[in-house]
């Protein structure tokens, strides 16, 4: 599946960082980078990620 987050929507609440660390991580200056391409075995914890996120940047695209 591919995702996409809004970086200008993007406050860095790292909610999406918690649930799926290794598809999203904060880096001090550079904001959030992230993984386009979600693995199979990541897609339900980008799912909740997208869930939590409290400005709703994060946007699931097409499995
Ligand atoms: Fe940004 Fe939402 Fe993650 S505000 S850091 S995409 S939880």
């Amino acid at each position: 599946m591919q995702i996409v987050v809004d970086l200008t929507r993007c406050q860095g609440y790292a909610q999406c960082v918690f649930l799926a660390p290794e598809v999203f991580q904060l880096h001090g200056q550079e904001g959030l980078l992230y993984t386009p391409a979600v693995p199979d075995d990541q897609l339900e914890r980008v799912r909740q990620a997208a869930a939590a996120c409290p400005v709703q940047a994060i946007l699931l695209g097409k499995e």
